[in-house]
């Protein structure tokens, strides 16, 4: 990671010595605030569509009930080898394409996720490895489906401070693996998918206004995963099982929805008039009427994409983004909002604008030739990550248990001389 312009220092007004040269004391010193802009996107879903029609011979269910009550049609469910890391490093892989940046200039990267195939190493962490991202701080973030919309405010800040410059924010879920697929009210309702988003710093102004962020607890039975730490499990819950209280979550969404789009608006001085799109998170199309309804807009303002892939959590809203943008419902400088909603009880909306500043590199060879040297990232990634293997089993052998190298008997006091030094005292 990029480290801060200025650094601690430990013996804060002493002037201080490296290198036997004497230095003056460090003070830390942000860089000025910076602009967001969001400047490459990309997406990945499983090959397998999956149709209410499908879903019939699996519980007892009919595509009209579906529809009606959700205005999902199909979804996409993944097979083994589409995981959270592997859609998430194919959809941040179309990202740094669109924004022309190469992985070793990223420098955090966030993974929102409720499905990781392993609570650590985070699947961030291994996009980073694949991504051959050598310069990048990675960590998972866990808001349900408002995960994204959380990340992407934890990546703006971090750049708006100077702390850092390049962030990839990526949404990834498998929902299919936590499914029970003997439960009809959960079932019907999620799919698989990821998507991404690079973020950039610039002192051009313009790009990400603002966030609110929101929790309530108090709803945390709601909706939910029981996991490894869970003590004991309350009746009719199962581990590493979706469980939720459909009406209760929808009452919550539809009003908290519009509430944090109210919230966002004002924080950001903004009005529903100046907002080109707002992209929810998809969960249900009956939502999305009533927030329109409530806030007083016609329903087009929401851009909905719920028929095609179901619940994604939250991957659902960096998907939108692309599609969005690939139908033209998002072009240069559109005032965007994105509002997640979702488990914990959580909530996140953030404005911002779309695509606020000019394409890097117009798709001549300049852009061939970084394409090139992204490719060559990759594949350094993976033999640079083979070798690292490698040379860790072979120090191991080598050089044996760290634990020989360090004498406890040595360091620690003797008993003689720790009597004679409290004597002193
Ligand atoms: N097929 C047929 N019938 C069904 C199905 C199904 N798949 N699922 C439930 N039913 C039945 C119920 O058993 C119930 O039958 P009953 O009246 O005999 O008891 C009937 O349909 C109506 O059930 P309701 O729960 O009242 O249905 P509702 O209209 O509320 O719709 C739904 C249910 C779709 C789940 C809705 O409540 C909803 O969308 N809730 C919000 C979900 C949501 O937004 N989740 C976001 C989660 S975000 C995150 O963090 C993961």
């Amino acid at each position: 990671m990029v480290a801060n312009d200025g650094r601690l220092n430990g013996n804060r007004g002493q002037p201080s010595e490296r290198d036997g040269r004497p230095h003056p004391p460090h003070r830390w010193q942000p860089r000025h605030t910076r602009y967001v802009h969001l400047t490459g996107w990309g997406m990945c879903v499983p090959e397998r569509v999956v149709t209410n029609a499908e879903l019939e011979a699996v519980v007892e269910t009919t595509d009209d009930w579906i529809r009606t009550r959700t205005g999902i049609q199909e979804r996409r469910i993944a097979n083994d080898r589409e995981t959270v890391t592997q859609m998430g490093f194919e959809a941040a892989r179309a990202a740094l394409n669109r924004a022309d940046v190469l992985p070793s200039e990223i420098d955090l990267i966030v993974v929102a996720t409720s499905t990781p195939e392993d609570i650590y190493p985070s699947s961030a962490s291994k996009i980073q490895n694949l991504l051959g991202a050598t310069q990048a701080g990675a960590f998972d973030l866990s808001a349900a489906c408002s995960g994204f919309v959380y990340a992407l405010d934890m990546a703006a800040q971090a750049i708006r401070s100077g702390s850092i410059n390049t962030a990839l924010v990526i949404g990834s879920e498998v929902n299919s693996r936590v499914l029970d697929w003997n439960d009809r009210s959960t079932c019907v309702l999620f799919g698989d998918g990821a998507g991404a988003v690079l973020l950039e710093g610039s002192d051009q102004p313009g790009g990400f206004m603002g966030a609110v962020l929101g929790s309530d607890g108090s709803g945390a039975e709601l909706l939910g995963i029981p996991t490894v730490g869970t003590a004991s499990l309350p009746e009719g819950r199962q581990m590493h099982k979706i469980h939720m209280d459909g009406r209760e979550v929808f009452r919550f969404a539809v009003h908290i929805i519009t509430e944090s789009i109210r919230q966002v608006l004002e924080k950001t001085d903004l009005s529903l008039a100046d907002i080109d799109l707002i992209v929810p998170h998809q969960a249900n199309q009956r939502i999305l009427s009533a927030a329109a309804r409530n806030l007083n807009v016609s329903e087009a303002l929401f851009y909905s994409n719920v028929h095609r892939y179901g619940n994604t959590s939250a991957a659902s809203i960096p998907i939108a983004l692309c599609e969005a943008e690939r139908e033209g419902r998002l072009k240069p400088n559109d005032n965007v909002i994105v509002v997640g909603f979702g488990g914990g009880l959580t909530w996140a909306a953030a404005a911002l604008q779309w695509q606020s500043v000019q394409e890097k590199a117009p798709k001549g060879l300049a852009y061939r030739l970084s394409q090139g040297r992204r490719e060559l990232q990759y594949i350094t990634a993976f033999w640079r990550a083979r070798a690292l293997k490698t040379y860790r089993r072979l120090e191991a052998v080598l050089r044996g248990s760290p634990a020989k190298h360090a004498n406890l008997r040595e360091s620690a006091p003797a008993k003689g001389k720790e009597d004679s030094s409290r004597e002193k005292r």
